[in-house]
């Protein structure tokens, strides 16, 4: 199978793939769309089974980059890249600065930041070798990590669906099951356990479920039942895929809304989530925090104002987005997927 037809390939403006033996440097930067501007969207760093499947994330993640910046109304196109981590040993900070010079080969077309797997070391190596890299955390107008920009989105969001879906005003005595507790999934609790939700959760690593036991009185939870808790909302926060066939039968909650981009396994999810009566905050609308945080540093001039003022535009475009899935009889990841499609590609352009 060629990439031009790659089931997710939609339509992408590039897809480029970079190879450096001396490093071990193999990555694909997938460019979705620049109509709106530079492409931008974070650098995952993965151990994947094989190329194929780095191609299919790249691809997948590029695609809800472009819809992410369209929903949150940035002037930003989309894209995303990864880079495979090594099977043994190898030298991080070279294959990095490979990476970093490698980006520079597209001109602006692709700007980076930080996703899964790599570390604010990692995108200083990469900012020493280009310019197309954001999320610093020096200098005017310096943005640094926009995850707990993104937990605060997620949690402006739910707290948006909650009185949608539940006609509740806080979320004061809800149970949230939380999956993964990362960067943003651990934030997101903390925010959470403030706004009075008792918390159940999971994630492979034992380290950081005992500090959310500890920091937030959470319930810890095996990592394949944490779906299945009899609970309010489930968080997807961590990797993608996490709405599947099997998932979805196991759910008891009435709201799926969380960080992770690409929740739904496939399309079809959607629609069979509001077929059992969950409502579903679309993944790229409720998890624009980070990229909204990035755009103001882009800008040039960085302003905590102005990320407030567009997290308040994030609730009010999930808030559109439930109110038409309702009017239309619609799963609300139809509703964005078309609202996004028509924000970036005007009728007659080609
Ligand atoms: P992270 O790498 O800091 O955290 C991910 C967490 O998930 C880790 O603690 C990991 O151990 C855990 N995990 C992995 N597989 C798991 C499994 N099967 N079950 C339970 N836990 C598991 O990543 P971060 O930054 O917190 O991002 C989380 C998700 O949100 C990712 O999908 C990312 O692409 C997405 N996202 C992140 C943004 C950001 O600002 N950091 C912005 C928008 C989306």
């Amino acid at each position: 199978m060629s990439v031009l037809d790659h089931p997710d390939f939609d339509a992408h403006e590039g897809v480029h793939f970079f190879y450096d033996p001396q490093t071990q440097l193999r990555a694909v930067i997938a460019v979705h769309s620049t109509r709106r501007g530079p492409a931008a969207g974070g650098t995952r760093f993965w151990s994947y089974a094989s190329s194929a499947d780095a191609l299919t994330d790249a691809l997948r993640l590029s695609k809800a980059m472009s819809f992410k910046n369209a929903m949150a109304d940035l002037p930003l196109g989309g894209g995303k890249a990864v880079v495979l981590r090594p099977d043994g040993a190898f030298d991080r900070d070279a294959l990095f600065q490979k990476y970093g010079q490698r980006l520079n080969r597209l001109g602006g077309s692709y700007i980076t930041a930080e996703d899964v797997g790599m570390t604010t070391r990692d995108l200083e190596i990469i900012q020493a070798e280009t310019p197309y890299a954001a999320g610093v955390t020096t200098g005017p107008s310096a943005s640094g990590d926009p995850s707990p920009i993104t937990a605060k989105g997620v949690f402006l969001g739910l707290q948006v669906a909650v009185v949608h879906r539940l006609k509740k005003d806080s979320l004061r005595g809800l149970h949230v099951a939380v999956q993964g507790l990362g960067n943003v999934g651990f934030n997101l609790c903390g925010h959470l356990h403030d706004a009075g939700a008792c918390l159940s959760v999971a994630d492979i690593n034992p380290e950081r479920v005992q500090n959310a036991v500890a920091e937030f009185g959470a319930k810890a939870v095996p990592i394949d039942e944490i779906h299945q808790c009899d609970a309010d909302i489930f968080a997807p926060c961590a990797l993608g895929g996490a709405i599947t066939p099997h998932t979805l039968s196991e759910l008891k909650v009435a709201i799926v809304g969380g960080a992770a981009n690409n929740q739904l396994l496939t399309p079809e999810m959607g629609v069979a989530l509001r077929q059992q009566n969950i409502l579903y905050c679309p993944d790229y609308v409720i998890n624009a925090g980070g990229i909204i945080n990035i755009a103001a540093e882009l800008s040039g001039r960085y302003e905590l104002s102005w990320v407030n003022l567009k997290l308040e535009q994030l609730k009010e475009t999930l808030l559109t987005v439930f109110e038409t899935a309702d009017s239309q009889n619609k799963a609300t990841s139809e509703v964005a997927d078309q609202m996004a499609r028509e924000r970036i590609f005007s009728p007659g352009e080609d």
